[in-house]
């Protein structure tokens, strides 16, 4: 992207203008704050800078300038959050974000003449018995609209010939798995489209529907666009919403989500299946910190809730469960109890931590001593992760309650398990503080934080000639280098700009992380030379540390003599400037 253009664009944005569009925001001495839209908060954690054009959260270290506020908040891509805040101001940026997925687009082109080919065979005279069963299910018209819903029909290779007479190869067809060894790969099958973040269709999901006994669904296999850990269903329909209702339900099918659709229950999606992949984790976890898991209630259901809720608390969100009886899904469920009570079970879902020592229980014969003492240690465990004092005591209360074990008791166990747990972190602790590096690193830190906020910096670091050894930060360093050279200034928000154009994500990852720390007010020259000397200091240390192991080795006299000749005169160095 034009970077001219791009600094026109933000020099005419204001990030407070641009951030209160989305959230209100009060000001508070030079800056402005507000309640963080990235993590469940409560308290303003927020604050927007005007002098620096960037917005930092105090609590989940999210932050940036107004590029990355609407790609965060939007989620979508940079150039369409460059798109979005060119048009706030009237700029045209000539660029459209279908640029950034061209690789793709003809694919995307693809899946949707199939997807409007089978959305065709439903409604035409071959998809009488297919209307039959969606109406049997209780799916109206308006709702097979929605969702898109189509047929693949029972005459072999209808939509191959159909896209090869079009000009699309056979390979291609292949490659996206709408055709298998050159045949369509769908037969006769109610077809669910699935779109991707963006809310292109990316595959299918074929269900039978005349008491074939094929596989129930058959699913688009991996392809470029279709990643099957990535997806989840219905999440292009529902962002919206979930970020109104400041929750998402997690489910396992589409016919839990699209039947939860018809009664007003829009903020679901699903993982299609109850495996939750990593991938799919850390994007809901982003997408709401407050996390429903509302699986079936069969025994499948009952194993993925734990699994996922334990996955999910560990990422420190907050889970509750709705938990269905009968070994029902939400589908059935909603026809069977109707849809008030599968909304109020939503109202009432459980904290997961509650469900979790319910579920215990079930497994372990209170009768028998050795059972009995393994589950509350089990619970235990459970109830030390439960960071509200109250709660603690509620769930203590109940296990002795359960159990018959003397409260008392039960609270020096608890206390004792906390204890145990703060020495394992204070440990760590020490390892890390006992090592030079943390103070070494902190410098280097410093160093990026310098450069962006103090051009100074920027010569005196590079006039040093101190060798950054963490690449990152090197990298950083150079990129600082080069943008000042050609534009003459410098700053964190342009410096994110820059990094959002980057192919190479960590970058940004490791800034975001720099400028999280705490840094002095004011910055001169001594602070930014402080840090060249400990840098400098550390490579020294490193360089006789080498040395010294050498001469240890070596067993010529002549040579070990030259070699403690270079210590001493690197020892000489240490702790001077240049
Ligand atoms: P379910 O068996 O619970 O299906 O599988 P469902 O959503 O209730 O659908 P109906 O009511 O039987 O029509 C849950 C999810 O697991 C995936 C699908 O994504 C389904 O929505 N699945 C299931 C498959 O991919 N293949 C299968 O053969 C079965
Ligand atoms: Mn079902």
């Amino acid at each position: 992207m034009n970077q001219d253009k791009l600094n026109e664009l933000q020099n005419k944005l204001d990030i407070v203008t641009v951030i209160s569009n989305y959230i209100p925001l009060t000001k508070k001495g030079r800056n402005y704050f507000g309640v963080c839209p990235f993590h469940d908060d409560h308290k303003p954690s927020l604050s927007v800078s005007p002098d620096k054009q960037i917005y930092k959260c105090f609590v989940c270290g999210e932050g940036g300038n107004s590029f990355d506020f609407v790609k965060n908040y939007e989620h979508v891509s940079f150039i369409e959050a460059v798109n979005i805040l060119a048009k706030s101001v009237g700029m045209d940026m000539g660029i459209t974000s279908k640029q950034e997925d061209d690789k793709y687009q003809k694919y995307y082109e693809i899946m949707d003449i199939a997807n409007k080919f089978y959305q065709n065979n439903l409604v035409s005279t071959e998809g009488v018995k297919a209307r039959e069963y969606l109406e049997k299910r209780h799916l109206t018209k308006e709702i097979i609209n929605e969702f898109g819903i189509g047929l693949s029909l029972s005459k072999p290779d209808m939509l191959t010939n159909l896209l090869v007479n079009k000009g699309h190869s056979l390979e291609e067809l292949n490659l996206i798995d709408l055709s298998s060894t050159n045949h369509d790969s769908y037969i006769n099958r109610i077809m669910f489209p699935l779109h991707n973040k963006d809310g292109k269709v990316i595959g299918f999901s074929g269900r039978i529907y005349d008491n074939s006994d094929l596989n129930k669904y058959q699913n688009t296999k991996e392809t470029p666009i279709f990643k099957k850990r990535e997806n989840l269903y219905n999440y292009h329909r529902a962002k919206e919403e979930i970020r109104k209702k400041k929750y998402v339900i997690v489910m396992e099918g589409f016919m839990a989500v699209i039947r939860s659709f018809t009664i007003g229950v829009t903020n679901c999606i699903a993982t299609m299946g109850t495996a939750l992949s990593n991938e799919q984790a850390s994007f809901i976890k982003k997408l709401s910190n407050a996390i429903y898991l509302c699986y079936d209630g069969d025994e499948a259901g009952k194993k993925a809730t734990l699994k996922s809720g334990d996955v999910f608390t560990s990422m420190g969100a907050k889970v509750y469960v709705v938990s269905l009886n009968d070994g029902l899904d939400p589908d059935d469920y909603i026809l069977k109890y109707g849809e008030n009570s599968f909304k109020e079970l939503i109202d009432n879902a459980i904290p997961y931590n509650e469900y979790k020592i319910k579920a215990l229980k079930k497994n372990y014969n209170l009768n028998d001593v050795d059972d009995k003492t393994n589950y509350v240690n089990k619970v235990l465990d459970e109830i030390v992760k439960e960071k509200d004092e109250i709660k603690c005591e509620i769930m203590l209360k109940n296990l002795a309650n359960d159990t018959n074990v003397w409260y008392n008791t039960l609270e020096k166990k608890l206390i004792e398990l906390r204890a145990s747990d703060k020495m394992v972190v204070k440990k760590e602790d020490l390892v890390v503080k006992k090592d030079k590096k943390d103070g070494f690193n902190k410098a280097m830190e410093s160093l990026i934080y310098y450069s962006l906020n103090y051009t100074r910096a920027i010569t005196l670091i590079d006039n040093s000639n101190v060798y950054i050894p963490n690449k990152e930060i090197r990298i950083l360093f150079n990129e600082i280098v080069s943008y000042y050279n050609q534009y003459g200034e410098i700053s964190e928000a342009s410096f994110y700009t820059l990094l959002n154009q980057k192919e190479e994500k960590s970058l940004m990852e490791v800034l975001k992380k720099i400028l999280s720390n705490d840094y002095p007010e004011i910055i001169d020259d001594n602070q930014v030379n402080e840090c060249l000397i400990a840098i400098k200091n550390y490579n020294i240390a490193l360089e006789i540390r080498k040395l010294e192991k050498e001469i240890k080795e070596e067993s010529s006299l002549e040579r070990q003599m030259k070699l403690m000749e270079e210590v001493r005169v690197l020892k000489m160095k240490e702790g001077k400037s240049w």
